[in-house]
Order: C-alpha cells, then sequence, then structure tokens
C-alpha cells in the first residue's frame, strides 16, 4: 500500500534517494495514482523526468515528458537501460538537488527497455536530450544522483549549497 497523500518530492541527501529501488511486482491502482501523483509533482516543480524515489517511493519506475507538459507523460516501469556510444558532457540540473546546475558525462545513446502503464513491454534506442533523461531517471533507481556523479572540482563550486540541502534534510528528521 503507498500512502499518495503523503507522496512529496524528495531531497538529496534523504535515504529514499541513495539506495537501490525495488521491482514493481503488479500494476495496480497503487501504481497508478502513483504515477499521477509524480506526474503533477514534475509538471509542478517544471521538470521533464521524476523517479519514484523522488516522490519518496522505492519502486522501479519513472515518468518521462521531454516538453515537459501533461500530454508527453510516458511511464517506464522495471526499466533496464543500456548505454552505448561515445560520451558527452552536458549541464543538468535535478528536482532533488534544486539549485545545482553542473556538467555531468553520460553516453550518447542508449537503448531502454521497460513496461507501461497498459502491461505492455516496449524497446527503444534513445539519443541525445532523451537517451540523457533515460540514463539520469535510471541513476535514480539505482540510488545514484548528480551529486554521485559530480566532480571534485564541482562538488567545491556547489559546496555551500550542497551543505543547505543537507542541513535541511537534517533538521527534517
Ligand atoms: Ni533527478
Amino acid at each position: 500500500m503507498i500512502d499518495i497523500q503523503k507522496c512529496q518530492i524528495t531531497h538529496y541527501p534523504a535515504d529514499v534517494l541513495a539506495g537501490r529501488a525495488k521491482p514493481v511486482e503488479k500494476i495496480d491502482d497503487d501504481i497508478r495514482q502513483l504515477v499521477q501523483k509524480m506526474t503533477d509533482i514534475m509538471l509542478k516543480n517544471k521538470g521533464i523526468g521524476l523517479a519514484a524515489p523522488q516522490a519518496g517511493v522505492p519502486l522501479r519506475l519513472f515518468i518521462i515528458s521531454l516538453t515537459g507538459t501533461a500530454d508527453n507523460v510516458r511511464v517506464y516501469i522495471n526499466p533496464s537501460v543500456t548505454p552505448t556510444g561515445d560520451f558527452s558532457t552536458t549541464e543538468e540540473g535535478c528536482l532533488s538537488v534544486p539549485g545545482v546546475y553542473t556538467k555531468i558525462r553520460r553516453y550518447k545513446n542508449c537503448s531502454v527497455t521497460a513496461t507501461d502503464l497498459d502491461g505492455n513491454k516496449f524497446t527503444e534506442e534513445a539519443d541525445g536530450l532523451y537517451a540523457r533523461a533515460l540514463q539520469h531517471e535510471f541513476d535514480h533507481i539505482e540510488g545514484t544522483t548528480i551529486v554521485n556523479r559530480m566532480g571534485q572540482v564541482a562538488k567545491i563550486a556547489h559546496r555551500r549549497r550542497l551543505k543547505a540541502l543537507q542541513d535541511a534534510v537534517q533538521n527534517k528528521e
């Protein structure tokens, strides 16, 4: 049972963002409600992707809408993402690390296999922003955020902001 009322955006360094999420066992009303709630959170915060741990739920599920609009929201349940090809380095942000934009090196291409909300399995090849978003969201369900992928120089550059986020999470506990 997921308590949808309690779902809200989680910020680094919350524990739920640091652990490996568990597979979705059944696509039921709980999961459908969770996807709706995640969509609300993503649109409200003007994001283009959101993983379930970012709503406080440690399940292997994320959504992406490259346009940041409701009509383009796609759902990826129990996804696997396989990167291929060369690397590219581009500035990225994350709704769970507000105020931090930093260059992250990722693969230029990837393939994704996942199940959609109707229970249909699909496989796609991705490049550009889509490939980057898939790798970013897949990181979340593996317990990795952009903070883990930042280099030492970026960590030093953003140290005040990261410290403020750490203090805010500590004060909540
Ligand atoms: Ni993120």
